[in-house]
């Protein structure tokens, strides 16, 4: 039988997605933190693991280099993947939020300039507000924008709050909370439905 490719992201969120898929049977081990490898395999070697970047995730499972991959809410809003998103993982807790100086207040006029990982998620709240922006697009340390002046505020996602006190930010307003979901390449879930369909409740049996 062929292997389930699953794709994870490396960073703050592998740790997390490793205790599940532990918690649920599927032990890989050749897998530790500080190893480099980026494929390996679990022991009854029925699911074969790839480690990818955050923002390469959705690719790889849309094109269907693998098959599933578990990935943030957020990362499925702003990229809008064509995949199935079948099951919440109910870890990688956090919210998506505007967030500025306490004194900054949001209201319409002059277009309000907002520094982002995820231009369309902020697109699509400002628009619903009917509030005019100019969106800058960064790929981290987003919090630096306002305070040396590239923007007067940020949609970023915040976990525990740490970055944003930090930094003499606050939150403005709530976007949405976001978790870590499992998706599906659409070919995949029509010729290995089988295996997916068992991956997935060894998944469900922990999550419930
Ligand atoms: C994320 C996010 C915030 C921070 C929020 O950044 O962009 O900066 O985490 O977490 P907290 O509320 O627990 O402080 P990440 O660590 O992914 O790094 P990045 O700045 O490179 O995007």
């Amino acid at each position: 039988m062929d292997y389930l490719t699953l794709a994870i992201a490396t960073g703050r969120t592998s740790k997390q997605a490793m205790k599940l898929l532990e918690q649920a049977g599927l032990n890989f081990p050749d897998y530790n933190n500080k190893s480099r490898k980026l494929v390996i395999y679990d022991e009854t070697k029925t699911v074969k693991l790839i480690f990818v970047k955050t923002a390469d995730l959705t690719t790889y499972v849309e094109k269907g280099a693998a098959d599933v991959g578990i990935i943030g809410k957020d990362t499925i809003m702003e990229e809008q993947p064509d995949v199935y998103e079948l099951v919440d993982l109910n870890f990688g807790k956090c919210q998506v939020v505007v967030a500025g100086f306490p004194t900054r207040k949001i209201r319409n006029g002059a277009p309000i300039t907002v520094a982002t990982k995820y231009p369309l998620i902020t697109k699509a709240f400002f628009d619903r507000k009917g509030i005019r922006v100019e969106t800058i697009k960064l790929n981290g340390s987003i919090e630096l924008a306002p305070l040396i002046g590239l923007s007067e505020v940020i949609v970023d996602i915040v976990e525990t709050g740490t970055t944003l006190k930090e930094n003499g930010l606050v939150v403005l307003d709530k976007i949405v909370d976001i978790s870590a979901r499992l998706i599906v390449n659409k070919a995949s879930f029509a010729t290995k439905t089988y295996q997916i369909e068992q991956f997935i409740s060894k998944l469900k049996a922990v999550l419930e």
